[in-house]
């Protein structure tokens, strides 16, 4: 039997865990975590001896019984594996026969390599005087923060003790216990607890000079006192989105939601760690512009965190779903062509990816394979935007909303805490269709070309339609540049001052689809927009690739200066490559992105490195 998950060497068909508790240390000078796990293990099959689990750059400082620390475990590590980690092989307390529970409490300490883990030093933070670290461990970065079990089918509850440093605060993806830390001894000692199950890579952790303001009945945005009045502002809306959510599917199960603002390095727009979502500095627009990444981590709640995937060639199940989720959430606050529009800014993410990839990489399927492969290098707008568009294709096929939201909220009801694969999420829709509707939206199923949208790259084999009314003017006004690109027009600040900033950010995307334009045309096309000096991140982003398409050289500064300024990777992946692909401006990205290195992420500056050359 080949195993669901290929990328975790943990024996999770003969073992699953079912708590896991921490107690750490956070120790800045030595920029470590030290302290220990333990693990609550639950056996599946008859005769097991041991327990692997996966770790990555960990040390490990012994490991016992968890029911009497006195007795040590014999314990041995497996070779090296670049991209996996090394699996820790621990023998388990006699031989156990199925469904019986043993604990293992195993020390251990976190090292620099350890890849879920970026350590700020003051000069690095806003505030500029204290140190700050936090975690991001999806896709397969637990492993590097603890030793566990690191696969998304494996799900736990968890609790946590962490010692921190004063006047620092430590935030997780769980329910706080204590407000202000427990003194005992020289320790300062925050608590916590997640009670719902969840997968390793929704473990998370931030440390630093925190402040909190309350947004909503449930909900308290965190951030670096400066900018918490900004964040306060920003985030509004959180409620209604969660309400929404309820709404469309169930209640709401994790008691709090609350959102942590990090510092610009945060390598994603938003990371959906329970009770706790993460999200990049980049979001404040001042303007509210960009809070539907708020609407996306908040699907999340359901989709992915309830609702997970069993490996991460399953990821569409999170991601499409959540896409899906948090338009209708979209739809229903914004109206319908609000939804339509976005859906449409995402066939254009889809379409530009599966470019970079190559039409026929076995990455673009819905469905990819990723033995040995590393979930990171896979990452792309795929599983977002495939998915998306196969549900979406669905709902249409089989009636529209009034069948589909139904049969939604019956998914979310029955794996409400479990993982599943995309097998089961289909006879799931084959059997509720049968049930609730009969033989009739069983022949609408068959005819659905499904090895064209699971298991075939490119784009899907069926092309939605949406509505354009919001999408016209822009695709409009970008024929306009193309039509007129030796004689320009007379171009106006009135011809984009109706536009929402989603609206000039579509715009900038239909005159990247078009050939590069001339310079005098980019030089018209910011004196009439004042493009250049826009500061909301979505736009800047969009006419930084407009200008270097045509590798404009005036604007190379303000890249440069773009992505120092923040290292959300779909912005600054994508910039570096593009400047680097200038035959003039390939120098001034490798020269920039050395400079900076200790900026980055480690998941960022990997995959930055690589982008750049400079790796293999
Ligand atoms: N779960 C993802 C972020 C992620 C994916 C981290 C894979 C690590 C590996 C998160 O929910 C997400 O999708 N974020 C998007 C936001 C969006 C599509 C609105 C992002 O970061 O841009
Ligand atoms: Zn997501």
């Amino acid at each position: 039997m080949t195993k669901i998950d290929p990328n975790t060497l943990a024996n999770i068909d003969d073992v699953t865990t079912e708590h896991l508790h921490l107690d750490l240390k956070v120790d800045f000078e030595k920029q470590r975590l030290i302290g220990s796990v333990l693990l609550t293990l639950k056996t599946l099959t008859e005769q097991v001896q041991e327990v692997v689990l996966d770790t990555n750059h960990l040390i490990i400082n012994g490991v016992y019984d968890g029911e009497d620390s006195e007795k040590s475990l014999q314990y041995k590590f497996d070779e090296e594996d670049s991209k996996f980690g090394r699996a820790l092989h621990i023998t388990l307390p006699g031989s156990l026969s199925a469904n019986q529970i043993v604990k293992v409490l195993v020390k251990y300490e976190t090292t620099k390599e350890c890849g879920a883990l970026q350590w700020l030093e003051p000069s690095q933070t806003v505030g500029k005087k204290h140190p700050y670290l936090f975690t991001q461990c999806e896709a397969i970065h637990a492993r590097s923060l603890v030793p566990c079990q690191d696969s998304p089918g494996v799900k736990i509850t968890y609790s946590a003790n962490i010692d921190t440093p004063a006047p620092l605060r430590a935030l997780m993806s769980a329910l706080r216990i204590n407000e202000e830390p427990e003194i005992v001894g020289d320790s300062r000692i925050y608590k916590f607890e997640q009670k719902t199950t969840m997968p390793s890579y929704l473990i998370a952790l931030v440390v630093g000079e925190l402040e909190g303001r309350e947004i909503g009945p449930r909900s308290t945005v965190w951030s670096e006192p400066a900018m918490i009045e900004k964040c306060a502002w920003e985030f509004v809306d959180t409620e209604e989105f969660i309400k929404t959510g309820e709404e469309l599917l169930t209640p709401y199960e994790w008691g709090r939601y609350d959102l942590l603002v990090l510092p610009a390095s945060f390598p994603y727009g938003g990371m959906e760690n329970p009770c706790l979502t993460f999200v990049t500095p980049t979001l404040l627009a001042g303007d509210r512009s960009l809070v539907d990444v708020v609407a996306h981590e908040i699907a999340h709640s359901w989709m992915g965190n309830l609702v997970t995937t069993k490996s991460w060639e399953n990821f569409w199940l999170n991601e499409g779903w959540t896409m899906f989720i948090e338009r209708k959430i979209i739809g229903r606050m914004h109206g319908e062509p609000t939804r339509q529009f976005s859906a449409q800014m995402g066939v254009k993410a889809l379409e530009a990816d599966i470019d970079f990839f190559g039409q026929k990489d076995p990455l673009t399927c819905l469905c990819p394979r990723l033995r040995g492969v590393d979930p990171d290098d896979a990452f792309s707008s795929v599983p977002y935007e495939k998915g998306f568009n196969l549900l979406y294709y669905l709902e249409q096929h089989l009636g529209g909303a009034s069948v589909f939201e139904p049969y939604m909220k019956a998914y979310v009801q029955h794996f409400a805490g479990k993982a599943l694969c995309t097998q089961e999420w289909k006879d799931f829709l084959y059997a509720y269709m049968e049930k609730t509707h009969g033989q009739e939206k069983v022949d609408l199923l068959n005819q659905v070309d499904w090895n064209g949208w699971l298991h075939t790259p490119g784009m899907p084999p069926v092309e939605n339609k949406f509505d354009q009314s919001l999408t016209h003017a822009c695709t409009h006004l970008a024929k306009k540049w193309d039509e007129h690109r030796e004689v320009p027009f007379e171009a106006s600040p009135k011809d984009i001052e109706n536009f929402t900033a989603d609206q000039k950010v579509f715009f900038l995307e239909k005159v990247l689809e078009t050939k590069p334009l001339p310079h005098n045309a980019i030089e018209a096309m910011d004196k009439a927009y004042t493009l250049t000096k826009v500061q909301n991140a979505e736009i800047r982003f969009k006419w930084q690739m407009v200008c270097l398409k045509t590798e404009y050289q005036p604007i190379y500064p303000e890249v440069a200066k773009f992505v120092v300024e923040q290292g959300r990777m779909k912005y600054t992946r994508p910039l570096y490559r593009a400047l680097y692909k200038c035959p003039s401006g390939s120098q001034l990205a490798r020269d920039t992105f050395i400079k900076n290195k200790s900026f980055y992420h480690p998941i960022c500056s990997r995959l930055v490195e690589k982008d750049l050359g400079l790796v293999n």
